[in-house]
């Protein structure tokens, strides 16, 4: 991190030129996707600036989406996206849909549990005012990129536990013979807002995708009610059209 010494003669704002330094050390390769940029202290002290100039250069990177910042363990480059292309005509599960690309899937638990449910979900689901709704609320990640927040609603009957899942509800739901066969997805537009930009790692205001699935049993009984959120600049939905 020599390269981020500044050069006191350009009449540039310090902040401007360590942002600059640290861009071109991106660009050239010096630091790749992933890597940890070293801490707040340790540029100030080599670049000999304030702690305050490191982190606008660092907040203004993060805004730009060039750096990420994990909460807890620190800065590093964000990974290179390369896009996901996700047919609109097969219904599998965000598992499958990374297991077959030979993607390492993991989720992250932002809400599980038992509630009452909302008008919408009432309605959606057929339930009864007396009755509860299971909520499975996760942040799935692939290969260590963030990629979706999926915040998925059943009727408490089908899912009584909602933390016993494991890693992927379609495989649960398909132990217990619950497993869909038909779904409706519905994708909208979507600016991310600042709680989910953070949770996926982007700058937020940068679009998204809101993804709404209603999912169905053979018997024609709705079982899942999803809404989630994309991240735009990760995915590509593919549909093929025929003549009919
Ligand atoms: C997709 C769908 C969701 C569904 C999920 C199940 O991502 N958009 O509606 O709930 O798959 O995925 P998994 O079985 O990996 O939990």
């Amino acid at each position: 991190f020599a390269t981020l010494k500044q050069s006191s003669q350009s009449g540039a704002p310090l902040y401007l030129q360590l942002r600059k330094s640290i861009e071109d050390a991106v660009n050239r390769g010096l630091i790749g996707p992933g890597d940890a940029l070293p801490s707040e202290r340790d540029i100030a002290s080599k670049a000999d600036i304030s702690r305050v100039t490191v982190r606008k250069a660092v907040q203004d990177l993060v805004k730009g989406g060039i750096l990420v910042q994990r909460h807890g363990s620190g800065t590093f480059v964000a990974p290179r996206m390369e896009r996901v292309e996700q047919s609109l005509s097969r219904l599998t599960s965000f598992t499958e849909d990374m297991a077959r690309r030979g993607m390492v899937v993991r989720s992250a638990w932002l809400d599980r549990g038992l509630y009452a449910p909302s008008p919408d979900e009432m309605m959606v689901l057929g339930l009864s005012s007396n009755e509860l709704v299971a909520r499975v609320a996760r942040l799935r990640i692939a290969n260590d990129t963030p990629l979706a927040i999926e915040r998925a609603a059943l009727s408490a009957s089908v899912l009584p536990d909602p933390a016993g899942i494991g890693s992927s509800l379609y495989a649960a739901l398909e132990m217990t013979g619950n497993r869909p066969v038909r779904a409706v997805q519905r994708i909208s537009a979507a600016n991310l807002g600042d709680d989910d930009a953070r949770l996926l790692e982007v700058p937020p205001g940068i679009a998204g995708l809101h993804i709404e699935r209603i999912s169905y049993l053979a018997s024609g009984k709705v079982i899942e009610f999803t809404r989630s959120i994309y991240r735009g600049d990760a995915y590509d939905f593919v549909a093929e059209l025929r003549l009919s």
